[in-house]
């Protein structure tokens, strides 16, 4: 069953064009991942569909929730406040930004059941927030629970955003570079609550990171992003052994998917600065393969299983 649907999904300011034509689905329980290098509208993207656009920032095209009648975008924010953090929520990279610094943890779980109806009233909300706290493996839950996030490191507070995020029982997820902020020690900890909350709840999951060996390992399906366009999509297998795009292509020669460290190194050439791509395939001034037909937007070519491609000479299937 599909629980989310993005289609033609453009987000920009006035001036300039941050993310192009944006299409995907998450089906329940399912886990995809969103790749690119720094500047590639990932975050946008992610942004876009919770309705949590920067000032200037609009979107235009659509973004529907299985269950909800009205589109997300051009949503109220009255419409937009009953689905965000209940149906549809979110993991930031900076658990700061997304925390109230003046309100205890165990409250700011609770206040979002109190908030949606989950539970029905705040002695309820507390008691089933203390239990969540102890679900993300937070130590002494129910004194924690008072601790303001300050008096709490770095991974401490990513688990309580968790918990968060997992205290309605969301369709969807999404998950913008969760563990990136962390100290390498707790960040497998903290990516396994993610995947342990979601697979329990039977939510999708939408996973944006730089590490390509995670997606390999955690992700049914991936997105490759560049220059705010989805330039390739498909079975994480099928596109990470043969990929089509000379973009993922460059992405995984830059990574090394067998080693745990299976972050990005540098592909050659230097992402443009945002609305400052080239015209035609966003991707052709770095692009070895590059000929004159790159001066017009590459055509979409279907793929497996929903998947495909966008390029005008794609690395061949066969490697
Ligand atoms: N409020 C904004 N105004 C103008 N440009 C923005 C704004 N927010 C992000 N951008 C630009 O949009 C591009 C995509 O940003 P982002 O989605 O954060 O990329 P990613 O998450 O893939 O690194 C970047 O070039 C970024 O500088
Ligand atoms: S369309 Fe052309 S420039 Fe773009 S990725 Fe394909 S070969 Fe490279
Ligand atoms: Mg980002």
């Amino acid at each position: 069953m599909t629980v989310l649907t993005v289609e033609n999904l453009h987000v920009g300011t006035d001036d300039l064009a941050l993310v192009s034509d944006v299409s995907f689905t998450l089906a329940a329980g399912e886990r995809v991942g969103l790749i690119g290098e720094s500047g590639s509208g990932k975050s946008l993207t992610a942004a876009a569909v919770m309705g949590l656009l920067p000032e200037g920032v609009h979107a235009t095209g659509s973004v529907r929730l299985h269950g909800v009648p009205h589109d997300l975008v051009g949503a109220s924010e009255r419409q937009l406040a009953a689905v965000r953090g209940n149906a549809l929520t979110m993991v930031f990279q900076e658990p700061m930004t997304a925390l109230n610094p003046a309100m205890r943890v165990g409250d700011q779980v609770a206040e979002v059941m109190l908030l949606h109806g989950t539970r029905p009233d705040r002695t309820a909300a507390r008691a089933a927030a203390v239990d969540l706290l102890a679900q993300v493996r937070l130590p002494e839950p129910e004194r924690t629970a008072r601790a303001y996030p300050h008096q709490l490191s770095g991974g401490q507070r990513q688990r309580v955003m968790i918990a968060i995020a997992l205290a309605n029982g969301p369709s969807v997820l999404l998950a913008d570079e969760p563990t990136t902020a962390l100290d390498v020690t707790v960040q497998a900890q903290v990516l396994d609550l993610v995947l342990t909350g979601v697979a329990e709840r039977g939510a999708a999951l939408l996973f944006i990171t730089h590490d390509l060996a995670v997606v390999a390992t955690v992700c049914e399906r991936v997105l490759v992003m560049y220059g705010g366009r989805v330039v390739e999509a498909g079975p994480v297998r099928e596109v990470f052994t043969r990929p089509r795009h000379p973009y993922t292509r460059g992405l995984l020669d830059a990574s090394d998917l067998t080693s745990a460290n299976g972050r990005l190194r540098t592909i050659p050439g230097t992402v443009p600065a945002a609305g400052r791509f080239p015209a035609g395939c966003v991707f052709r001034n770095r692009c070895p393969r590059a000929t004159g037909a790159c001066a017009t937007l590459p055509a979409w070519t279907d793929g497996a299983a929903g998947g495909g491609f966008a390029c005008w000479h794609p690395v061949a299937a066969d490697g």
